[in-house]
Protein backbone atom coordinates (compact mmCIF):
# COMPACT_ATOMS: atom_id res chain seq x y z
CA UNK A 1 0.00 0.00 0.00
CA UNK A 2 1.02 3.23 -0.85
CA UNK A 3 1.75 6.01 2.26
CA UNK A 4 -1.16 8.10 3.22
CA UNK A 5 -0.84 11.74 4.65
CA UNK A 6 -4.24 12.38 7.22
CA UNK A 7 -6.11 15.15 7.25
CA UNK A 8 -8.51 16.42 10.04
CA UNK A 9 -10.81 19.05 9.53
CA UNK A 10 -11.32 21.31 12.77
CA UNK A 11 -11.75 24.64 11.77
CA UNK A 12 -15.49 25.05 11.93
CA UNK A 13 -17.26 27.15 14.69
CA UNK A 14 -20.50 24.93 15.20
CA UNK A 15 -22.89 27.32 14.84
CA UNK A 16 -26.01 24.80 14.97
CA UNK A 17 -24.59 23.77 18.21
CA UNK A 18 -24.45 27.27 19.71
CA UNK A 19 -20.88 28.08 19.18
CA UNK A 20 -20.27 28.72 22.69
CA UNK A 21 -17.28 26.74 21.78
CA UNK A 22 -15.27 26.02 18.57
CA UNK A 23 -17.51 22.44 18.00
CA UNK A 24 -15.07 20.32 18.03
CA UNK A 25 -14.01 21.27 21.58
CA UNK A 26 -17.66 20.19 22.34
CA UNK A 27 -17.48 17.37 25.36
CA UNK A 28 -18.64 13.95 25.41
CA UNK A 29 -17.96 12.15 28.36
CA UNK A 30 -15.31 14.08 29.55
CA UNK A 31 -13.58 14.64 26.59
CA UNK A 32 -13.78 17.29 23.45
CA UNK A 33 -14.73 15.36 19.97
CA UNK A 34 -11.54 16.36 18.73
CA UNK A 35 -9.80 13.55 20.82
CA UNK A 36 -12.12 11.18 19.49
CA UNK A 37 -10.92 11.38 16.08
CA UNK A 38 -7.82 11.51 16.48
CA UNK A 39 -7.47 8.64 18.60
CA UNK A 40 -9.33 6.72 15.61
CA UNK A 41 -6.65 8.29 13.44
CA UNK A 42 -3.36 7.34 15.72
CA UNK A 43 -5.24 3.51 16.94
CA UNK A 44 -5.27 3.01 12.99
CA UNK A 45 -1.62 3.14 12.73
CA UNK A 46 -1.39 6.15 11.19
CA UNK A 47 1.38 8.84 11.06
CA UNK A 48 0.64 12.26 12.36
CA UNK A 49 -1.82 14.15 11.08
CA UNK A 50 -2.56 18.17 10.04
CA UNK A 51 -5.32 19.21 11.71
CA UNK A 52 -7.10 22.30 10.45
CA UNK A 53 -7.71 24.93 12.18
CA UNK A 54 -9.56 28.02 12.65
CA UNK A 55 -12.38 29.63 14.29
CA UNK A 56 -11.03 28.98 18.38
CA UNK A 57 -7.68 27.77 16.69
CA UNK A 58 -5.64 28.56 20.12
CA UNK A 59 -7.76 26.76 22.16
CA UNK A 60 -8.05 23.50 19.95
CA UNK A 61 -4.67 24.02 20.10
CA UNK A 62 -3.79 23.83 23.47
CA UNK A 63 -6.89 21.30 23.28
CA UNK A 64 -4.51 18.79 21.22
CA UNK A 65 -1.14 19.69 22.90
CA UNK A 66 1.03 16.94 23.67
CA UNK A 67 -0.24 15.12 20.36
CA UNK A 68 1.62 14.59 17.63
CA UNK A 69 -0.29 16.57 15.22
CA UNK A 70 1.12 19.44 12.62
CA UNK A 71 -1.38 22.64 11.91
CA UNK A 72 -2.39 24.61 9.50
CA UNK A 73 -4.53 27.79 9.87
CA UNK A 74 -7.81 28.71 7.85
CA UNK A 75 -7.74 31.92 7.49
CA UNK A 76 -11.61 32.52 6.80
CA UNK A 77 -13.83 29.87 7.00
CA UNK A 78 -15.39 29.25 3.35
CA UNK A 79 -15.92 25.69 3.59
CA UNK A 80 -14.55 22.28 3.49
CA UNK A 81 -13.22 22.51 0.32
CA UNK A 82 -11.32 26.11 1.31
CA UNK A 83 -10.05 24.12 4.30
CA UNK A 84 -8.09 21.29 2.26
CA UNK A 85 -6.83 23.97 -0.13
CA UNK A 86 -5.40 25.70 2.97
CA UNK A 87 -3.24 22.58 3.67
CA UNK A 88 -2.83 22.35 -0.16
CA UNK A 89 -1.27 25.80 0.20
CA UNK A 90 0.12 26.10 3.31
CA UNK A 91 1.39 22.90 4.67
CA UNK A 92 4.73 22.56 2.73
CA UNK A 93 6.67 19.18 4.10
CA UNK A 94 3.75 18.87 6.18
CA UNK A 95 1.50 17.24 3.91
CA UNK A 96 4.04 14.84 2.98
CA UNK A 97 4.85 13.10 -0.74
CA UNK A 98 1.87 10.82 0.19
CA UNK A 99 -0.07 9.59 -2.68
CA UNK A 100 -2.85 9.69 -0.79
CA UNK A 101 -4.73 11.54 1.40
CA UNK A 102 -7.24 10.44 4.13
CA UNK A 103 -9.47 13.04 5.06
CA UNK A 104 -11.59 13.00 8.10
CA UNK A 105 -14.21 15.69 9.46
CA UNK A 106 -13.36 16.83 13.37
CA UNK A 107 -17.25 16.11 14.08
CA UNK A 108 -17.53 12.69 13.90
CA UNK A 109 -16.41 10.63 17.23
CA UNK A 110 -17.66 7.27 16.65
CA UNK A 111 -15.41 6.32 14.53
CA UNK A 112 -13.66 3.60 15.91
CA UNK A 113 -9.93 2.83 14.39
CA UNK A 114 -10.46 -0.58 13.65
CA UNK A 115 -13.03 0.72 11.16
CA UNK A 116 -10.57 3.19 9.65
CA UNK A 117 -7.91 0.51 9.32
CA UNK A 118 -10.33 -1.74 7.74
CA UNK A 119 -11.62 0.95 5.12
CA UNK A 120 -7.95 1.88 3.80
CA UNK A 121 -7.34 -1.75 4.31
CA UNK A 122 -10.56 -2.70 1.69
CA UNK A 123 -10.13 0.66 -0.40
CA UNK A 124 -6.74 -0.68 -1.36
CA UNK A 125 -5.51 2.54 -2.56
CA UNK A 126 -8.13 3.04 -4.67
CA UNK A 127 -10.31 6.22 -4.46
CA UNK A 128 -13.01 5.98 -2.05
CA UNK A 129 -15.40 7.31 0.50
CA UNK A 130 -17.12 6.08 3.04
CA UNK A 131 -21.25 6.12 2.67
CA UNK A 132 -23.68 5.28 5.38
CA UNK A 133 -27.22 4.11 5.35
CA UNK A 134 -29.84 6.05 7.06
CA UNK A 135 -32.80 6.39 7.73
CA UNK A 136 -32.96 10.32 8.39
CA UNK A 137 -30.61 11.33 6.02
CA UNK A 138 -31.27 15.20 6.77
CA UNK A 139 -28.37 17.23 6.68
CA UNK A 140 -25.79 15.09 5.33
CA UNK A 141 -24.63 15.12 1.51
CA UNK A 142 -26.34 12.55 -0.50
CA UNK A 143 -24.47 9.95 -2.71
CA UNK A 144 -25.53 10.46 -6.42
CA UNK A 145 -24.84 7.06 -8.95
CA UNK A 146 -25.46 6.73 -12.05
CA UNK A 147 -27.83 4.05 -14.18
CA UNK A 148 -24.90 1.99 -13.82
CA UNK A 149 -24.75 2.41 -9.91
CA UNK A 150 -21.28 4.37 -10.27
CA UNK A 151 -20.75 7.34 -7.49
CA UNK A 152 -20.94 10.35 -9.82
CA UNK A 153 -21.17 13.03 -7.13
CA UNK A 154 -22.39 14.47 -3.88
CA UNK A 155 -25.24 16.96 -3.14
CA UNK A 156 -25.74 18.70 -0.15
CA UNK A 157 -28.86 18.88 1.79
CA UNK A 158 -29.61 22.69 0.79
CA UNK A 159 -28.90 22.23 -3.09
CA UNK A 160 -31.08 19.04 -3.75
CA UNK A 161 -33.65 18.50 -6.02
CA UNK A 162 -37.10 16.03 -6.25
CA UNK A 163 -36.21 12.59 -6.30
CA UNK A 164 -32.70 12.96 -4.47
CA UNK A 165 -34.11 14.23 -1.35
CA UNK A 166 -35.34 10.38 -1.07
CA UNK A 167 -31.93 9.32 -1.41
CA UNK A 168 -30.75 7.48 1.90
CA UNK A 169 -27.28 6.55 0.90
CA UNK A 170 -25.04 9.55 2.60
CA UNK A 171 -21.42 11.21 2.50
CA UNK A 172 -19.85 10.09 6.08
CA UNK A 173 -17.07 12.66 5.47
CA UNK A 174 -14.34 10.35 5.25
CA UNK A 175 -12.36 9.95 1.82
CA UNK A 176 -9.10 8.58 0.79
CA UNK A 177 -8.25 10.69 -2.05
CA UNK A 178 -5.23 10.68 -4.57
CA UNK A 179 -3.42 13.52 -3.36
CA UNK A 180 -2.36 15.08 -6.91
CA UNK A 181 -5.42 15.00 -8.51
CA UNK A 182 -7.41 16.58 -5.72
CA UNK A 183 -5.30 19.05 -5.02
CA UNK A 184 -5.32 19.63 -9.20
CA UNK A 185 -9.14 19.95 -8.85
CA UNK A 186 -9.37 22.13 -5.91
CA UNK A 187 -9.02 25.18 -7.93
CA UNK A 188 -11.70 24.56 -10.10
CA UNK A 189 -14.31 24.13 -7.17
CA UNK A 190 -17.68 26.14 -7.48
CA UNK A 191 -18.03 29.19 -5.07
CA UNK A 192 -21.64 28.28 -3.32
CA UNK A 193 -23.70 31.64 -3.75
CA UNK A 194 -25.71 30.59 -0.99
CA UNK A 195 -22.87 30.54 1.63
CA UNK A 196 -19.66 31.78 -0.59
CA UNK A 197 -18.51 28.21 0.57
CA UNK A 198 -16.35 25.62 -1.61
CA UNK A 199 -17.52 22.29 -0.80
CA UNK A 200 -14.69 19.33 -0.92
CA UNK A 201 -17.72 17.13 -1.56
CA UNK A 202 -17.85 18.69 -5.12
CA UNK A 203 -14.45 17.51 -5.51
CA UNK A 204 -15.83 13.71 -6.24
CA UNK A 205 -17.92 15.17 -9.72
CA UNK A 206 -14.79 17.33 -10.87
CA UNK A 207 -12.56 13.50 -10.28
CA UNK A 208 -15.39 11.82 -11.86
CA UNK A 209 -15.63 13.99 -14.66
CA UNK A 210 -12.01 13.78 -15.23
CA UNK A 211 -12.43 9.75 -15.77
CA UNK A 212 -11.81 9.02 -11.91
CA UNK A 213 -13.40 5.81 -10.48
CA UNK A 214 -14.85 6.87 -6.47
CA UNK A 215 -15.94 4.27 -4.96
CA UNK A 216 -18.54 4.12 -2.04
CA UNK A 217 -16.83 2.03 0.91
CA UNK A 218 -20.54 1.30 3.34
CA UNK A 219 -19.62 1.29 6.51
CA UNK A 220 -21.37 -1.69 8.49
CA UNK A 221 -21.91 0.21 11.23
CA UNK A 222 -23.66 3.68 10.35
CA UNK A 223 -23.45 5.11 14.21
CA UNK A 224 -20.13 5.38 14.29
CA UNK A 225 -20.04 8.15 11.34
CA UNK A 226 -22.59 9.87 12.60
CA UNK A 227 -21.56 13.60 12.47
CA UNK A 228 -22.28 16.02 15.06
CA UNK A 229 -24.23 19.11 13.83
CA UNK A 230 -26.81 19.82 16.66
CA UNK A 231 -27.18 19.37 20.44
CA UNK A 232 -29.74 16.62 19.77
CA UNK A 233 -26.85 15.08 17.60
CA UNK A 234 -24.30 15.41 20.59
CA UNK A 235 -26.41 13.08 22.75
CA UNK A 236 -27.10 10.78 19.67
CA UNK A 237 -23.21 10.12 19.54
CA UNK A 238 -22.83 10.83 23.14
CA UNK A 239 -25.22 7.31 24.02
CA UNK A 240 -23.02 5.33 21.27
CA UNK A 241 -19.94 6.26 23.19
CA UNK A 242 -21.11 5.49 26.33
CA UNK A 243 -22.37 2.56 25.43
CA UNK A 244 -18.71 1.29 24.67
CA UNK A 245 -17.23 2.96 27.72
CA UNK A 246 -19.55 0.66 29.72
CA UNK A 247 -18.71 -2.40 27.53
CA UNK A 248 -14.82 -1.75 28.47
CA UNK A 249 -15.34 -2.01 31.80
CA UNK A 250 -17.67 -5.45 31.53
CA UNK A 251 -14.92 -6.93 29.16
CA UNK A 252 -12.55 -5.89 32.25
CA UNK A 253 -14.61 -7.57 34.96
CA UNK A 254 -16.82 -4.91 36.40
CA UNK A 255 -20.19 -5.79 36.52
CA UNK A 256 -22.85 -3.28 35.30
CA UNK A 257 -26.09 -4.31 35.94
CA UNK A 258 -27.72 -2.11 33.06
CA UNK A 259 -25.15 -0.39 30.86
CA UNK A 260 -27.88 2.20 29.09
CA UNK A 261 -28.55 3.53 32.68
CA UNK A 262 -24.98 4.52 34.03
CA UNK A 263 -23.05 7.67 33.15
CA UNK A 264 -19.16 6.81 33.29
CA UNK A 265 -16.79 9.31 32.04
CA UNK A 266 -13.46 7.85 30.35
CA UNK A 267 -11.24 9.27 33.33
CA UNK A 268 -13.09 6.79 35.38
CA UNK A 269 -10.64 3.71 36.76
CA UNK A 270 -12.45 0.88 37.99
CA UNK A 271 -11.56 -2.74 39.24
CA UNK A 272 -12.28 -5.63 38.05
CA UNK A 273 -14.97 -7.44 40.88
CA UNK A 274 -16.98 -3.80 41.05
CA UNK A 275 -20.68 -3.57 40.80
CA UNK A 276 -22.81 -0.71 39.51
CA UNK A 277 -26.44 -0.60 39.33
CA UNK A 278 -28.57 1.56 37.28
CA UNK A 279 -28.89 5.28 37.55
CA UNK A 280 -25.28 6.13 38.88
CA UNK A 281 -23.45 9.13 37.15
CA UNK A 282 -19.48 9.04 38.08
CA UNK A 283 -17.45 11.61 36.10
CA UNK A 284 -14.09 12.94 37.08
CA UNK A 285 -10.73 11.97 38.08
CA UNK A 286 -12.29 8.55 40.08
CA UNK A 287 -10.67 5.06 41.05
CA UNK A 288 -13.01 2.35 42.38
CA UNK A 289 -11.49 -0.78 43.71
CA UNK A 290 -12.95 -4.02 43.69
CA UNK A 291 -15.48 -5.41 46.10
CA UNK A 292 -17.08 -2.12 46.28
CA UNK A 293 -20.73 -1.82 45.38
CA UNK A 294 -22.22 1.68 43.86
CA UNK A 295 -26.18 1.20 44.49
CA UNK A 296 -28.70 3.37 42.42
CA UNK A 297 -29.38 6.72 42.38
CA UNK A 298 -25.60 7.42 43.46
CA UNK A 299 -23.72 10.84 41.58
CA UNK A 300 -19.89 10.44 42.28
CA UNK A 301 -18.13 13.70 40.66
CA UNK A 302 -14.21 14.96 40.95
CA UNK A 303 -10.75 13.11 42.59
CA UNK A 304 -12.62 11.10 44.32
CA UNK A 305 -10.64 7.56 45.81
CA UNK A 306 -12.87 4.54 46.70
CA UNK A 307 -11.11 1.36 48.54
CA UNK A 308 -12.14 -2.20 48.33
CA UNK A 309 -15.00 -3.78 49.54
CA UNK A 310 -17.01 -0.56 49.98
CA UNK A 311 -20.96 0.01 49.48
CA UNK A 312 -22.05 3.68 48.36
CA UNK A 313 -25.69 4.55 47.83
CA UNK A 314 -28.56 4.22 47.09
CA UNK A 315 -28.92 7.94 46.67
CA UNK A 316 -25.33 9.26 47.75
CA UNK A 317 -23.64 12.30 46.57
CA UNK A 318 -19.79 11.79 46.54
CA UNK A 319 -17.60 15.25 45.44
CA UNK A 320 -14.19 16.09 45.25
CA UNK A 321 -11.50 14.95 47.16
CA UNK A 322 -13.69 11.99 48.80
CA UNK A 323 -11.55 9.59 50.08
CA UNK A 324 -13.59 5.97 51.26
CA UNK A 325 -11.05 3.55 52.92
CA UNK A 326 -11.74 -0.20 52.59
CA UNK A 327 -15.18 -1.05 53.53
CA UNK A 328 -16.44 2.20 54.14
CA UNK A 329 -20.07 2.23 53.87
CA UNK A 330 -21.89 5.94 52.68
CA UNK A 331 -25.99 5.55 52.41
CA UNK A 332 -28.47 7.34 51.45
CA UNK A 333 -28.81 11.36 50.98
CA UNK A 334 -25.29 11.16 52.47
CA UNK A 335 -23.26 14.20 50.84
CA UNK A 336 -19.53 13.73 51.28
CA UNK A 337 -16.35 16.94 49.74
CA UNK A 338 -13.01 16.95 50.89
CA UNK A 339 -14.14 13.73 53.52
CA UNK A 340 -11.59 11.40 54.47
CA UNK A 341 -13.66 8.37 55.43
CA UNK A 342 -11.73 5.54 56.99
CA UNK A 343 -11.89 2.21 56.95
CA UNK A 344 -15.16 0.47 58.26
CA UNK A 345 -16.28 3.82 59.03
CA UNK A 346 -20.34 4.09 58.54
CA UNK A 347 -22.10 6.93 57.59
CA UNK A 348 -25.48 5.21 55.96
CA UNK A 349 -28.29 8.15 56.08
CA UNK A 350 -29.09 11.61 55.57
CA UNK A 351 -25.29 13.11 56.60
CA UNK A 352 -23.25 16.00 55.37
CA UNK A 353 -19.67 15.23 55.56
CA UNK A 354 -17.57 18.16 54.25
CA UNK A 355 -13.75 19.16 55.12
CA UNK A 356 -13.86 15.91 57.32
CA UNK A 357 -11.34 13.31 58.53
CA UNK A 358 -12.65 10.51 59.59
CA UNK A 359 -10.80 7.66 61.18
CA UNK A 360 -11.32 4.00 61.31
CA UNK A 361 -14.93 1.66 62.36
CA UNK A 362 -16.40 4.96 62.91
CA UNK A 363 -20.21 5.19 63.23
CA UNK A 364 -21.67 8.56 61.85
CA UNK A 365 -25.41 8.35 63.24
CA UNK A 366 -28.71 9.29 60.36
CA UNK A 367 -28.61 12.88 60.22
CA UNK A 368 -25.46 14.54 61.34
CA UNK A 369 -23.91 17.49 59.81
CA UNK A 370 -20.54 18.98 59.71
CA UNK A 371 -21.31 22.50 59.60
CA UNK A 372 -18.47 23.42 58.00
CA UNK A 373 -19.07 27.03 56.90
CA UNK A 374 -19.81 29.71 59.24
CA UNK A 375 -20.50 32.36 56.17
CA UNK A 376 -16.71 33.40 55.36
CA UNK A 377 -14.81 30.25 55.73
CA UNK A 378 -14.56 26.69 55.57
CA UNK A 379 -13.21 24.95 58.83
CA UNK A 380 -12.15 21.19 59.17
CA UNK A 381 -13.60 18.42 61.86
CA UNK A 382 -11.31 15.56 62.90
CA UNK A 383 -13.62 12.81 64.46
CA UNK A 384 -10.59 9.66 65.45
CA UNK A 385 -11.07 5.78 65.07
CA UNK A 386 -14.04 4.08 66.84
CA UNK A 387 -15.81 7.06 67.94
CA UNK A 388 -19.54 7.11 67.67
CA UNK A 389 -21.37 10.21 66.65
CA UNK A 390 -25.40 10.16 67.95
CA UNK A 391 -27.81 10.81 65.13
CA UNK A 392 -28.70 14.47 64.68
CA UNK A 393 -25.77 15.40 65.65
CA UNK A 394 -24.05 18.82 64.38
CA UNK A 395 -20.45 19.26 64.77
CA UNK A 396 -19.52 23.20 64.21
CA UNK A 397 -16.50 22.98 62.73
CA UNK A 398 -13.70 24.01 63.45
CA UNK A 399 -13.82 20.64 65.84
CA UNK A 400 -12.24 17.44 67.17
CA UNK A 401 -13.64 14.13 68.63
CA UNK A 402 -11.91 12.22 69.89
CA UNK A 403 -11.02 8.54 69.54
CA UNK A 404 -13.68 6.49 70.95
CA UNK A 405 -15.50 9.56 71.94
CA UNK A 406 -19.41 9.51 71.78
CA UNK A 407 -21.92 12.08 71.03
CA UNK A 408 -26.00 12.07 71.99
CA UNK A 409 -28.89 12.29 69.64
CA UNK A 410 -29.19 15.79 68.56
CA UNK A 411 -25.72 17.22 70.52
CA UNK A 412 -24.78 20.40 68.91
CA UNK A 413 -20.30 20.25 69.68
CA UNK A 414 -19.45 24.14 69.82
CA UNK A 415 -16.59 25.37 67.41
CA UNK A 416 -13.07 24.66 68.87
CA UNK A 417 -14.60 22.07 70.98
CA UNK A 418 -12.31 19.50 71.50
CA UNK A 419 -14.10 15.97 72.83
CA UNK A 420 -11.47 14.29 74.37
CA UNK A 421 -11.17 10.31 73.59
CA UNK A 422 -13.51 8.57 75.68
CA UNK A 423 -15.49 11.39 76.10
CA UNK A 424 -19.54 11.43 76.22
CA UNK A 425 -21.07 15.16 75.36
CA UNK A 426 -24.82 15.47 74.88
CA UNK A 427 -27.15 18.45 74.83
CA UNK A 428 -27.18 21.85 73.24
CA UNK A 429 -24.51 23.02 73.42
CA UNK A 430 -22.52 19.76 74.41
CA UNK A 431 -21.07 18.90 77.26
CA UNK A 432 -19.95 15.92 79.07
CA UNK A 433 -22.55 13.70 80.43
CA UNK A 434 -22.70 13.39 83.94
CA UNK A 435 -24.34 10.55 85.85
CA UNK A 436 -26.62 13.19 87.92
CA UNK A 437 -29.32 10.86 90.22
CA UNK A 438 -30.81 14.33 91.68
CA UNK A 439 -32.09 14.67 88.78
CA UNK A 440 -33.52 11.24 87.74
CA UNK A 441 -35.40 11.53 90.89
C1 LIG B 1 -20.36 17.63 5.77
C2 LIG B 1 -20.39 17.25 4.30
C3 LIG B 1 -21.58 16.33 4.06
C4 LIG B 1 -21.48 15.12 4.94
C5 LIG B 1 -21.32 15.49 6.40
C6 LIG B 1 -20.95 14.27 7.21
C7 LIG B 1 -19.42 19.11 3.07
C8 LIG B 1 -19.69 20.31 2.23
N1 LIG B 1 -20.49 18.43 3.50
O1 LIG B 1 -21.50 18.40 6.06
O2 LIG B 1 -21.62 15.92 2.71
O3 LIG B 1 -22.63 14.30 4.77
O4 LIG B 1 -20.27 16.45 6.58
O5 LIG B 1 -20.89 14.52 8.59
O6 LIG B 1 -18.26 18.80 3.30
N2 LIG B 1 -14.78 22.71 8.54
C9 LIG B 1 -13.58 23.39 8.39
N3 LIG B 1 -13.57 24.55 7.68
C10 LIG B 1 -14.70 25.06 7.12
C11 LIG B 1 -15.92 24.36 7.27
C12 LIG B 1 -15.92 23.19 7.99
O7 LIG B 1 -12.54 22.95 8.90
O8 LIG B 1 -14.60 26.12 6.48
C13 LIG B 1 -14.80 21.46 9.33
C14 LIG B 1 -15.75 21.51 10.51
O9 LIG B 1 -15.05 21.94 11.68
C15 LIG B 1 -16.21 20.06 10.63
C16 LIG B 1 -16.08 19.51 9.23
O10 LIG B 1 -15.26 20.41 8.50
O11 LIG B 1 -15.38 19.32 11.49
C17 LIG B 1 -17.43 19.36 8.52
O12 LIG B 1 -18.08 20.61 8.47
P1 LIG B 1 -19.65 20.75 8.74
O13 LIG B 1 -20.00 22.17 8.60
O14 LIG B 1 -20.00 20.07 10.00
O15 LIG B 1 -20.23 19.95 7.51
P2 LIG B 1 -21.66 19.24 7.41
O16 LIG B 1 -22.69 20.25 7.17
O17 LIG B 1 -21.86 18.32 8.52
CA1 LIG C 1 -20.75 17.95 10.45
Amino acid sequence: MSTIGTIVLAAGKGKRMGGAVPKVLSKIWGRPLIDYVLDAVEGAGLGPPILVIGHGAEEVRQAVAGRQVSFVRQREMKGTGDAIKAVRDQSGAASGDSANLLILYGDVPGIRHETLRRFLDEAQDRPTLVSIERDDPFGYGRILRDGGGAVVGIREEAHLTGEERSIREVNAGTYLLPRKELFESLDELPVHESNGETYLTDVVEILCRKGLQIEAWKAPDPKEFSGVNRPSELTDSAATLQQRIAERHMAAGVEILDASKVVLEHSVRISPGVRIHPYVMIEGDVSIESGTEILPFTVIRGTIRIGKGCEVGPFSHLRDGTVLEDRAEVGNYTETKKAKIGSGTKAKHLSYLGDVEIGRDVNIGAGTIVANYDGKKKHKTQIGDHAFVGSGTVLVAPVKIGEGAMTGAGAVVTRNRDVSAGEVVVGVPARPLRKDKSRSK
